[in-house]
């Protein structure tokens, strides 16, 4: 007892509202003690204010999208082969197991029943023979349109279809739909994006839905109990500065996340060649610990030993996995422009994740204290590396720091000693 300031009563509320948010529609705000710091790595209290429950998203999804390497450039064996892929590689036994075909898919114009249809040169087999084959092993196919008039790339979409292409999608087995927020007509994402919600629904078939409106109007404060994920952000590009800028962003409403609802700051660039081997490392350790969605974005048949090292780190994998479901933040920023950063969150089991995180143009050395993560200093912490796979300090007092090369990260779990309290 008291060994934590707070943690085992934190913990036990957040436990009794996910508990109670998978089984009501509305559920009062967990009441959590008003933190010491300037930020409390436990705030989840804006989470499950509103939740959708079609039972899906109870950890951050996992997979991969054709968009970020592809773009219009897919077909029916492109999607084959990523399947094909994601099984022979291991990266699906790490849970990577939505395979998401993004815009192209379509023909560009409906049938005469004003129905879908796929792009009869790409995808001339049809999405269900597609979905039959993805689900032959064991993954999950994902499909895309836009609450608009049309995608992006200028296929129909789905804004006053949306009872139709639900119900198209539910027939052919897709399990996942992005939904887009091109050529939206000037509506407010608030009118257009709870129809298709209900039209998912109401197929009866549990479709992932994710909600991709840019984060233009604050998303987190109302898509709740409309989608299962909801970008928090314009598109991601393919640089430092780029996904930098995008995580900033995210970490603004981390108390909005949770199993069922997550915040969603875009796809991985990993393995896309804009950035850094070191430069990717940060960005797929804070987009775990940010418990974003984990949607691989390069070309999996052809990754590099060093992509896959990355992709491939259960470790890493496990934070943002982790049941606890609640998105780590950034905690401290210190040196120039707070270049030197520090991001944790809390895990199951008594246990937090911390990325010491270099954003600096130098090397440094970057430190986290108890008191930061709301523990006493004269608790002794071990500390496991989650990049270095080890154990590397068995009893760290008051605070923990390591030299950070520039624009990488360190990754690691800390678990408190002594505690009699095991979530
Ligand atoms: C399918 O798409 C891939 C990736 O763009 C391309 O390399 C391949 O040539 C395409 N195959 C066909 C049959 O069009
Ligand atoms: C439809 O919504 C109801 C009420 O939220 C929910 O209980 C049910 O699981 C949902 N069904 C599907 C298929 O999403
Ligand atoms: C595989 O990736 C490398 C770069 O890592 C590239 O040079 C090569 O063209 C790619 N091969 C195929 C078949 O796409
Ligand atoms: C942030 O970290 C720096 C360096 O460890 C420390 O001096 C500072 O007090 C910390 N700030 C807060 C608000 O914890």
């Amino acid at each position: 007892m008291g060994i934590i300031n707070h943690t085992p009563l934190v913990i036990l509320i957040i436990l009794s509202s996910i508990a109670f948010a998978s089984s009501a529609r509305l559920i009062p705000l967990p009441i959590i003690k008003e933190p010491t710091d300037s930020v409390n790595i436990f705030d989840n209290s804006k989470y499950g204010l509103l939740q959708l429950s079609n039972g899906l998203a109870q950890t951050p999804q996992m997979g991969w999208n054709s968009w970020n390497f592809f773009a219009c450039d897919i077909n029916e064996t492109l999607i084959k082969e990523t399947a094909d892929a994601l099984i022979s590689t291991g990266l699906a036994d790490l849970g990577y197991n939505y395979v998401n075909i993004d815009d192209c898919w379509e023909a560009f114009t409906r049938d005469e029943k004003d129905q879908l249809v796929p792009d009869p040169k790409t995808f001339p087999s049809g999405i269900k023979a597609l979905a039959d084959y993805v689900h032959d092993k064991n993954l999950k196919l994902g499909i895309y349109s836009s609450a608009g008039v049309f995608t992006c790339q200028v296929r129909p979409a789905s804004l006053f279809h949306e009872n139709d292409d639900a119900a198209t999608w539910a027939s052919w087995g897709v399990d996942y739909l992005k939904y887009d927020n091109c050529f939206n007509l000037g509506i407010k994402p608030i009118d257009r994006y709870p129809p298709m919600r209900d039209a998912l629904n109401s197929t009866g078939r549990k479709i992932f839905y994710s909600l991709c409106e840019w984060g233009e109007d604050d998303p987190a404060l109302w898509a709740g109990d409309v989608g299962n994920s909801w970008r928090t952000t314009d598109d991601i590009e393919d640089t430092w500065a780029s996904m930098t800028s995008i995580a900033d962003l995210n970490d603004k409403w981390a108390a909005y996340a949770g199993p069922g609802g997550w915040n969603d700051p875009d796809m991985l660039e990993v393995g896309n060649g804009g950035m850094t081997y070191l430069e990717y490392r940060s960005h797929f350790s804070i987009w775990a610990l940010m418990k974003a969605p984990l949607l691989i974005g390069c070309d999996v048949r052809n990754m590099t030993a060093e992509t896959f090292e990355i992709l491939s780190n259960k470790e890493v994998i496990d934070v943002n996995q982790d049941p606890l479901g609640i998105q780590g933040r950034k905690v401290n920023a210190s040196g120039t422009d707070g270049c030197l950063q520090v991001w944790a969150g809390p895990l199951s089991g008594n246990r937090f994740a911390v990325v010491l995180w270099n954003r600096c143009s130098e090397a440094g050395t970057i430190k986290v204290t108890w008191n930061t993560l709301g523990l006493e200093s004269s608790i002794s912490v071990s500390v496991r590396d989650l990049w270095k796979h080890e154990d590397v300090v068995a009893d760290a007092v008051a605070s923990f720091g390591v030299p950070v090369e520039a624009h990488s990260c360190e990754m690691f779990v800390l678990t408190p000693k002594g505690s009699s309290f095991q979530v």
